[in-house]
């Protein structure tokens, strides 16, 4: 089943092509990949198709239906969620209420209002209270629940970032990086994690990495950018294989 499709969607800022027609398609499970140099464009689709940024040109469906002009929350009610490469937590939090909040923005679309309610919700929502602890528990969380986010570990925080996606309860999950910034053994768990999640929770996963032993290791199907051009598109071992991404991409790459 058809899960997101993008037909020929391209962002232009002033005179930058920072996407240009990119095809994209995800069925229901999969875990594609999405790669490419610094600055090839990677970051700018993912805005595209949740609604941060309007594409200048194309369309997007979301389980056949067009999303294309919808505004980011309208589209995180529909079921795709995302992390961002710049982890984008409350610092001075608990985990608990990163993720508390996380369940009530699903529910509303007003973060302030969510923000202001916290404690209420500690209080007289058991059921959330119950969701979010689950959730923790999950991710492995649960034991560091009350510490403040900014003080966990670098793999922890972003273990919260996608817990605190999960609580949207999507269908969709975009991850932008997910092992950026995390050693050999905390990318080992990531990847572990991810194609756990992906089972427990239903997921299709389109996901942005640097990370070869990821990509290569969990993705189904990889497409790949530069200079905001989709130049292959296919399964790992193909991409490991096509010349030009290795003239593109893998050649230069100090991770890979
Ligand atoms: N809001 C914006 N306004 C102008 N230019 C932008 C904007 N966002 C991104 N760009 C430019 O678009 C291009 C693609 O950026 P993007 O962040 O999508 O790349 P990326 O593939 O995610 O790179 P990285 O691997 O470094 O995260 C870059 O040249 C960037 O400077
Ligand atoms: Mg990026």
């Amino acid at each position: 089943m058809e899960m997101l499709r993008t037909e020929n969607i391209t962002m232009q800022f002033g005179g930058l092509t920072a996407v240009k027609d990119f095809n994209l398609k995800l069925n229901k499970g999969e875990i594609v990949a999405l790669i490419g140099p610094n600055g090839a464009g990677k970051t700018t689709a993912f805005n595209m198709i949740t609604g941060v940024y309007k594409p200048t040109k194309g369309k997007i469906y979301y389980k056949g239906r067009d999303i294309t002009q919808m505004a980011p929350h309208s589209i995180t009610k529909l079921g795709i969620a995302r992390t961002f490469q710049n982890i984008r937590l409350f610092k001075n939090l608990s985990v608990i209420d990163n993720v508390l909040i996380a369940n009530h923005l699903h529910v509303k679309s007003n973060l302030f209002e969510a923000l202001l309610r916290v404690p209420k919700y500690k209080n007289e929502d058991r059921s959330m209270m119950k969701k979010s602890m689950e959730l923790l528990e999950i991710v492995g969380l649960i034991d560091v629940k009350d510490e403040k986010s900014s003080s966990l570990p670098y793999g922890m925080q972003r273990r919260l970032e996608i817990a605190r996606a999960l609580a949207t309860k999507p269908e969709v999950l975009l991850l932008d990086e997910p092992a950026a910034g995390m050693n050999p053994k905390e990318t080992e768990d990531l990847t572990k994690f991810i194609k756990k999640i992906r089972d427990d929770f239903d997921l299709t996963i389109f996901m942005i990495e640097h990370h070869m032993q990821v990509v290569m290791g969990i993705s189904e199907r990889i497409y790949v950018f530069d200079y905001g051009i989709t130049i292959a598109h296919g399964n790992p071992n193909e991409i490991q294989n096509n010349q030009r991404v290795i003239e593109a991409y893998l050649g230069v790459d100090d991770n890979a």
